[in-house]
């Protein structure tokens, strides 16, 4: 929100174009954050949040407007962050939104203190109990019940420098299947929305030759690698730095894929991928929230490339990429925003650059 004297302050629980009254809870040297005292014009789109908990839980923030509001404040965040980083993008389209605006998510991260289950929070160590999860999907909920109704477990203790323990779960486990403390390979979260990314890639990349070498990088456990596989591509070098998710990708004895276990981060990490595949003609990235953190040598390395398809889960490292590849000549030919995950202000990327 904007201060009538200019300034930009970090409020929860509001929304644009709101007036109100404000205390400044908090300021570093490059932001304020303030706690709301009283709310004096109400923004048209609020509704109602369904959810008991959205004020403890604090994971759907964005849970108390309707789904018009916040598709437009994604798009929004997009715009802002193309014009604040002069980045020209050939062509844009909508946001593609999540089916299911509730009972999306497939996989989640509980706390547990072995007497209580729920989420932790941001920014907090509190553990918030809950009774149920308005965005798990109906195998997700179901499974959050048997969580529940488990307790109390004193397997479920906390033992490390936490006062809860976590249990990563999918849509995938049973109960039994369920231990303390132990990550999951990453899955995308939401089912529908990663086969729109699927078909997404596919679609993109439908007039490249089925012959030319690719390079998936971050492929996690091989989601991607299977869509290009299933497209008819022959070559790809698929690289991912946590051994579990490739032993998973390995065991899907996928025809043409190679793999490779490295750390993308790391200085050395494209001149190897040249050695690897000097003829790669498409670099496939989806790297985590902190975007591709190593980038020189890159295009010394590749020199045959032609075009990337860069999958982002966090705009800001996206726009910071994306302003360094400019500097090389490369240029957004295509941008579709995606809705991954309905009431948080998270939002996708799924772009293609071209020389
Ligand atoms: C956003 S996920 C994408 C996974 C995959 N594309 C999918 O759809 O399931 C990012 C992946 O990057 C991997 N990763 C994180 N840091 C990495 C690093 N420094 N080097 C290589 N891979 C990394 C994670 O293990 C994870 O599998």
């Amino acid at each position: 929100m904007t201060h009538p004297d200019g300034r930009v302050l970090f409020v929860k629980g509001i929304w644009t174009e709101e007036v109100g009254r404000f205390r400044v809870s908090d300021r570093t040297k490059s932001y304020e954050t303030a706690e709301l005292v009283s709310l004096d014009e109400r923004s048209s789109d609020r509704v109602t949040p369904p959810c008991p908990h959205v004020d403890t839980c604090g994971g759907c923030p964005w849970m108390m407007v309707n789904e018009e509001a916040q598709a437009r404040a994604k798009e929004q965040r997009i715009t802002f962050l193309l014009d604040k980083n002069g980045i020209a993008v050939t062509e844009r389209r909508p946001l593609l939104r999540s089916p299911d605006f509730f009972g999306y998510r497939n996989r989640a991260q509980f706390k547990t203190d072995g007497k209580q289950i729920g989420y932790v929070s941001e920014g907090t160590n509190v553990l918030a109990p809950i009774e149920d999860c308005l965005v798990l999907n109906p195998p997700m909920r179901k499974l959050f019940q048997e969580l529940r109704h488990a307790l109390p477990q004193t397997a479920w203790q906390p033992t490390g420098r936490f006062p809860w323990s976590y249990l990563d779960v999918d849509d995938q486990q049973t109960l039994r299947d369920v231990v303390p403390n132990r990550r999951l390979p990453f899955r995308q979260g939401n089912t529908a929305q990663n086969e729109q990314m699927k078909r997404w890639i596919a679609e993109t990349l439908k007039d490249v030759s089925r012959n030319v070498p690719l390079i998936e990088a971050f492929c996690g456990s091989g989601n991607f690698t299977q869509a290009l596989v299933s497209a008819g591509f022959k070559q790809i070098l698929a690289a991912e730095v946590r051994g579990s998710a490739l032993e998973e990708l390995r065991a899907k004895n996928m025809p043409g894929v190679q793999s490779l276990e490295i750390n993308m981060n790391e200085k050395t990490v494209w001149p190897q991928l040249g050695r690897q595949s000097p003829q790669a003609r498409v670099l496939i990235v989806d790297p985590p929230r902190e975007g591709l953190e190593e980038r020189a040598g890159l295009f010394e390395s590749l020199p045959q490339l032609e075009k990337i398809v860069y999958i982002s889960c966090e705009p800001t490292t996206w726009a910071r990429d994306l302003k360094d590849f400019q500097k090389s000549g490369w240029k957004v030919a295509h941008l579709t925003p995606l809705d991954m995950f309905p009431h948080t202000p998270h939002v996708e990327i799924l772009s293609l650059l071209t020389r």
